[in-house]
């Protein structure tokens, strides 16, 4: 399995820790798959409850990290989480708690789903995916909370001169902690900031990859998605891409 994330925010410091709401954790992103559906009280159901509590047991006790296999023949069922590399052991718990209810409601009965928070992700399927290196599936998220459509204020594609100065400094602080999390984290994450006044807000930076993934694979893996997430960073105030 390699999943790796990458995030540029900026603007806006998210205040993440809410404990009380009902909404502490609200999904950025799910897909309900296409493996078709199990029933109710099926041993699929059965299997896919056993793979949660496992998942989420050694989670919080390793890394914010676990890889799951229930089951067997047409019932087997594999699993993972991740917890971003610097929530306490309570919040991971809490977010992948959340997941699980998240997705029984948003994807009923589904054989396989992938809910990603910022906090958490969860992925499960009846297909094998943990050790895959396909990264077949690309998610891209682009922050809308900012005036002047998303963008940098007096931001103009048209000038390139503008254009690849902030490309250069986004490249910067994302090669930056990208090397943190390949070569310098054994939880394999990395964050940063970067500041450049007056024409650019701070940014900062957050990129993580599952901690089974050798220092140079997540490295290369990462490179890949900073050269795909520049392509598409036209002055947008911020973003995310993930790959699985
Ligand atoms: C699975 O269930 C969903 C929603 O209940 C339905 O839309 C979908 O067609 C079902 N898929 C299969 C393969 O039965
Ligand atoms: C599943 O089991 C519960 C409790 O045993 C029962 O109430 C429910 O009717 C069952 N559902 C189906 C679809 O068999
Ligand atoms: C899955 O979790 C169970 C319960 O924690 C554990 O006994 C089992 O070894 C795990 N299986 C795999 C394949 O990691
Ligand atoms: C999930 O939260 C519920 C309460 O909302 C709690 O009863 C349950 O034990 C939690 N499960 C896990 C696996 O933490
Ligand atoms: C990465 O960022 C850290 C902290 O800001 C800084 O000390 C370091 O020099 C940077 N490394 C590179 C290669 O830019
Ligand atoms: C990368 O991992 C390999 C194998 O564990 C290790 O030998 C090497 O020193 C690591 N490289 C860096 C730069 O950390
Ligand atoms: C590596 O991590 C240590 C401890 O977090 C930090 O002090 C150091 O600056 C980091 N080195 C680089 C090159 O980022």
């Amino acid at each position: 399995m390699q999943i790796v994330t990458l995030f540029v925010l900026s603007f806006i410091l998210t205040s993440f820790v809410c404990l009380h709401s009902t909404k502490a954790f609200d999904p950025l992103y799910v897909t309900c798959g296409s493996t078709g559906n199990y029933t109710a009280n099926s041993t699929y159901c059965t299997n896919l409850e056993h793979l949660f509590s496992a998942l989420s047991t050694k989670a919080v006790t390793i890394e914010g990290f676990s890889k799951n296999i229930t089951g067997t023949g047409s019932d087997q069922i594999f699993g993972l989480v991740l917890c971003q590399g610097d929530v306490s052991s309570t919040v991971c718990a809490q977010c992948l708690n959340q997941s699980f209810k998240d997705v029984a409601t948003m994807c009923p009965y589904s054989k396989e789903a992938v809910i990603w928070y910022d906090m958490c992700l969860l992925r499960y399927s009846n297909r094998y995916f943990l050790d895959s290196t396909d990264n077949a599936q690309q998610i891209i998220i682009y922050n809308t909370q900012s005036t002047g459509g998303g963008r940098f204020s007096g931001w103009e594609s048209s000038n390139s001169a503008h254009k690849s100065y902030i490309i250069t400094v986004v490249n910067t602080l994302l090669s930056n902690i990208s090397d943190q999390a390949a070569y310098n984290s054994t939880k394999r994450f990395g964050t940063g900031d970067i500041t450049i006044p007056p024409t650019v807000p701070v940014l900062y930076g957050l990129s993580q990859c599952t901690p089974d993934m050798s220092n140079d694979t997540c490295r290369e893996c990462l490179l890949d998605l900073i050269d795909h997430m520049l392509n598409y960073f036209d002055g947008r105030t911020g973003g995310a891409h993930t790959r699985s």
